[in-house]
């Protein structure tokens, strides 16, 4: 069954927006957990304007799911994930000032690169996902460089939904053939909501895990968390 792992950097975001700690970053994710969340997911970036370095620290010992860190290894990040072990992290290929993760990585160009890094968190014990699209040739590079999964971006298919489902579940569908035919574990994330996800999930049942913040938390105004999490883990069922 897939998971559902809950990302909170939004949490952070409106934190930051005040000062001070409300909401509390750690006590919502402990409390995301209890609501039936199947890990967490932060997203530090270098600026730290949403998730900081010091609530990864914080969180590792609170969170009892699985913990999910994405980012771009920078050094920081890298010798950060490493300290924190967390049970997986995600590889994104975003600049430092980008708004939010736009695509995947070009996986033929940065094989070298991605292949030293994964080597360096598999030495940590720590299992490693690639952010990609759904280029059937970038994910078998993704595959050579040592990588446990690969996290297929799906804002494409988010919005092509809304358009036309079946066309845009279609390269979803052959990538994610693509993912198991090459027997890696297969994640996928950004823009899934209860709009999308249960399209997504009866099509591709395989997947082993989503990474949901934007819509969820958004969700969240009105149906509290608890709901919002059951309503998401629903449309996985
Ligand atoms: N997966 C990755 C790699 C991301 O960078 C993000 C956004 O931080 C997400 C998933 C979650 O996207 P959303 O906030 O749109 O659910």
């Amino acid at each position: 069954m897939t998971k559902l792992s809950v990302n909170i950097n939004k949490i952070a975001t409106i934190r930051n927006a005040r000062g001070g700690n409300i909401p509390d970053v750690l006590q919502v994710a402990v409390d995301c957990e209890r609501f039936g969340a199947q890990g967490i997911t932060v997203h530090p970036r270098p600026d730290e304007r949403h998730i900081r370095y010091q609530d990864v620290l914080d969180l590792r010992p609170l969170i009892t799911t699985e913990f999910n860190i994405e980012g771009y290894p920078t050094d920081r990040f890298i010798s950060l994930v490493k300290s924190v072990k967390p049970h997986q992290v995600t590889l994104v290929p975003d600049p430092p000032e980008a708004l939010t993760s736009n695509a995947g990585w070009d996986a033929i160009k940065h094989q070298d690169f991605l292949r030293e890094v994964i080597a360096e968190f598999k030495q940590a014990g720590i299992r490693v996902s690639v952010f990609i699209d759904t280029d059937c040739k970038n994910i078998e590079a993704a595959a050579k460089t040592g990588t446990d999964r690969v996290e297929l971006y799906t804002e494409p298919y988010a919005v092509g939904y809304l358009v036309n489902k079946e066309k845009a579940i279609a390269p979803f569908i052959k990538a994610a053939q693509c993912v198991k035919d090459i027997g890696l574990g297969l994640n996928a994330g950004h823009d899934l909501s209860l709009i999308n996800l249960k399209y997504l999930s009866d099509n591709i049942p395989w997947i082993d895990e989503v990474s949901i913040g934007h819509a969820l938390i958004s969700d969240a105004l009105y149906y509290g968390l608890e709901e919002t999490i059951k309503k998401y883990k629903d449309q996985l069922k």
